[in-house]
């Protein structure tokens, strides 16, 4: 995922080797994960593909298959992975994780803890953010989850950046030898206030905590105990909406100058026109030429939960 050198220096520009994951993207919501094997093929509807075709090749090349249909092959980037990764629980998603990321003010060689790890989705991106000389240390009460974990990060190159640790955070909290020397734990569990007088023990001063809830009752309680240690106690909702924008024909188009609402080949959702110096005229004359169209997508995500930040107080 991220091939880190002895100097380590990280690496996005780097060809499809023998035993690379890769990304083979056939449109964006049909994506799957595999892994390089000389010998292999690989069969959808486009085709056969042999992988020993794809090595050497830049990550984000096309291929063939034998009948002539193409994929695209991507490198596994955490964006990526969280959307081919298996589900083995309920998952963050981008919107979410890019927002952790910027407000847990996490850079590389930050020391980060995290629970639970769940599918391990927060943590891919987490171990981009610290490295090359950063680490995670990710917990999981739940035995079987944490060997899924541990072997995902195996296959996307990351266990040099991640320890999967099995343990009931909310009952025991953070081990001891993490006091006073993280820059940033994330929660993601269902009762947090447990873990917060821990979370708090293990971040250096000043170090900043987040606590992701789907209820709004979790966020009051957890808001609660946050309050004897912590400041700049903040919630947020990350709402995302996802536009497609392609070529489409429109057939009949009202409103103000560069917004249209009318029906479209896309269907009877608000559009708006693609707006170019010599537009106009041709559309106005032939409204069912071509153009580029855009609308909100109809699977948009609505709410998948809360994010409630927090900044130790300094104990002087
Ligand atoms: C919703 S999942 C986390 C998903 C994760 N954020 C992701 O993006 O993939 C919540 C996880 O917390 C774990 N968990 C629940 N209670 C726990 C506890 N007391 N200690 C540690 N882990 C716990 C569950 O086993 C589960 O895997």
């Amino acid at each position: 995922m991220l091939p880190i050198d002895p100097s380590k220096k990280l690496s996005f520009r780097r060809c499809i080797s023998d035993g690379d994951l890769v990304i083979v993207y056939e449109r964006h919501d049909t994506m799957k994960a595999v892994k390089v094997s000389e010998s292999s093929t690989l069969q959808n509807r486009f085709g056969v593909f042999k992988h020993s075709d794809w090595i050497g090749k830049p990550f984000g090349s096309k291929v063939f298959s034998s009948k002539g249909g193409f994929v695209y092959l991507l490198a596994p980037t955490p964006e990526l992975w969280t959307l081919v990764l298996s589900h083995r629980t309920q998952i963050l998603y981008i919107a979410d994780i890019s927002f952790v990321v910027m407000y847990l003010e996490i850079v590389p060689g930050c020391l980060v803890l995290e629970s639970g790890t769940g599918s391990g989705s927060l943590t891919t991106s987490l171990a981009r953010a610290v490295a090359p000389t950063g680490h995670v240390y990710t917990f999981d009460f739940h035995e079987q989850r944490a060997v899924s974990a541990r072997e995902d990060f195996d296959r996307t190159g990351l266990n040099s950046l991640v320890t999967v640790g099995v343990r009931d955070i909310q009952g025991e909290g953070f081990p001891d030898d993490f006091t006073g020397v993280v820059d940033s734990v994330f929660l993601d569990l269902p009762q947090p206030w447990l873990a917060i007088p821990s979370a708090g023990k293990m971040l250096k001063q000043d170090g900043v905590l987040c606590s992701f809830s789907p209820c709004i009752e979790q966020v009051q309680r957890s808001s609660e105990t946050l309050g004897s240690h912590f400041t700049d106690i903040r919630t947020f909702e990350v709402l995302l909406r996802t536009y497609e924008v392609r070529e489409g024909k429109m057939e009949s188009c009202q409103g103000d100058e560069g917004s249209s609402f009318g029906s479209s080949s896309f269907g009877s959702l608000p559009c708006k026109r693609r707006q170019t110096s010599n537009e106009g005229s041709n559309w106005q004359e032939n409204p069912s030429s071509p153009m580029i169209i855009a609308r909100p997508s109809v699977e948009a995500r609505g709410h998948t939960g809360y994010l409630t930040f927090a900044r130790l107080k300094c104990a002087a």
